[in-house]
């Protein structure tokens, strides 16, 4: 299944070492004024091969717009993204065309699917996630009409944690970290990881500003479910957290109330979401990313004939997956609060009836 989303809907295609990546987003509303640079600049931020600190495959990642736009405005239509692979160097897994690495989604894909494109991990590999990225900057477009907001920033690496949280900083750091004063302790992380030709684990904070309260579904589209839902299914992401999730287990309700005045929530422990639905206030998601499963350490695996065997891998790969990631998982909730905000609009007559004021065109 390669399609998500209930009114904007996301499909996209291709693979790693294939022609490109693509997407085809459908239900984006008319007359939003596109910003090719700003789309652009987003697809750049998940860029690789920037620093020390990501993947050292370069690739030029132009955006191509097939259609759906004219004239600088959305036309309603389905909008066709194509973004083509040029730095692809298949050469690098040919000693692996039989052999699974382990913790990667190479030994799954092949036992389900019974072929396999070892050429950079075929359509299991994050080179997918440039395409989340174009279409979450084609929601932020939508998003930026109500004035909401989704920024991100690295909150760990490898248990180190920001104990300041600025999403400026993030933008102007190499590893988006949301902490100038604990940046520099991550960097270290990841290069001793680097040396030791291992890689690491991080976790990505996303929040998204001024949303209004009311978004999200119940019983079964609840904003937190499909948060979760949409994250998990991002490569690497092994755990979600809604606010103060995991701390508000082990606490009392008195400590974990969110009281309030007339002005609104006195704390923000929900992380802006109530019974499935959105409160007003900011939402807050952590996002953990496992380390890169691509490491240079040789480790015991199998073969695709169930030989044992000892791994020595080559090629290109980020020693952390958090980072590129963390722009992954804005853009993913970027797409489900556009989507929740399109549904809303049909979930009220109040609403509705704002639209179809008097029956006339
Ligand atoms: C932005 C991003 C970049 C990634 N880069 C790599 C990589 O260079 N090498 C690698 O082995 N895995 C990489 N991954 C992770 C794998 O795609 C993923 O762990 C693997 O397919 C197994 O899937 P799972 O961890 O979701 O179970 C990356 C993930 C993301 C989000």
């Amino acid at each position: 299944m390669n399609t998500f989303g209930k009114m904007l809907k996301v499909t996209t295609f291709g693979e790693s070492h294939g022609s490109g990546i693509g997407c085809v987003i459908d239900g984006m509303p008319s007359n939003i004024k596109v910003d090719t640079n700003f789309i652009q600049n987003e697809v750049n931020r998940r860029k690789g091969g920037l620093n020390l600190y990501s993947t050292q495959r370069k690739e030029s990642d132009i955006v191509e717009i097939l259609s759906g736009v004219f004239d600088g405005y959305t036309t309603g239509a389905p909008i066709g993204v194509f973004i083509k692979n040029n730095n692809a160097k298949s050469k690098d897994y040919e000693n692996i065309k039989n052999i699974f690495r382990p913790s990667h989604a190479d030994f799954t894909y092949f036992h389900k699917y019974d072929i396999r494109d070892y050429r950079g991990g075929g359509r299991s590999s994050a080179r997918e996630s440039i395409a989340r990225v174009a279409s979450g900057a084609f929601a932020k477009l939508l998003l930026n009409e109500f004035n909401i907001k989704v920024r991100s920033g690295i909150y760990s690496i490898g248990g180190i944690e920001c104990k300041d949280i600025d999403f400026d900083n993030a933008i102007n750091s190499e590893i988006y970290s949301l902490d100038k004063n604990i940046e520099n302790i991550q960097k270290e992380a990841i290069q001793k990881a680097k040396r030791n030709h291992d890689s690491i684990g991080g976790v990505a904070l996303i929040s998204a500003f001024n949303v209004p309260v009311g978004l999200g579904e119940p019983l079964y589209y609840k904003l937190d479910s499909i948060i979760g839902d949409y994250m998990l299914g991002l490569n690497g992401v092994k755990a979600i957290e809604i606010g103060n999730g995991i701390e508000s287990s082990k606490i009392l309700g008195s400590q974990n109330n969110d009281e309030m005045c007339k002005n609104g929530f006195l704390s923000n422990n929900s992380g802006g979401i109530l019974g499935g639905i959105s409160n007003g206030d900011t939402i807050n998601i952590k996002a953990y990313f496992k380390p890169t499963p691509s490491i240079f350490k040789p480790q015991k695996t199998i073969s695709t004939h169930n030989e044992e065997t000892i791994l020595t891998l080559k090629g290109r790969h980020d020693p952390c997956i958090a980072i590129r990631g963390s722009i992954v998982a804005e853009s993913m909730l970027a797409l489900i609060i556009a989507d929740m905000l399109l549904i809303n609009a049909s979930s009220n007559i109040k609403y509705l009836k704002k639209i179809y004021k008097n029956n006339k065109f």
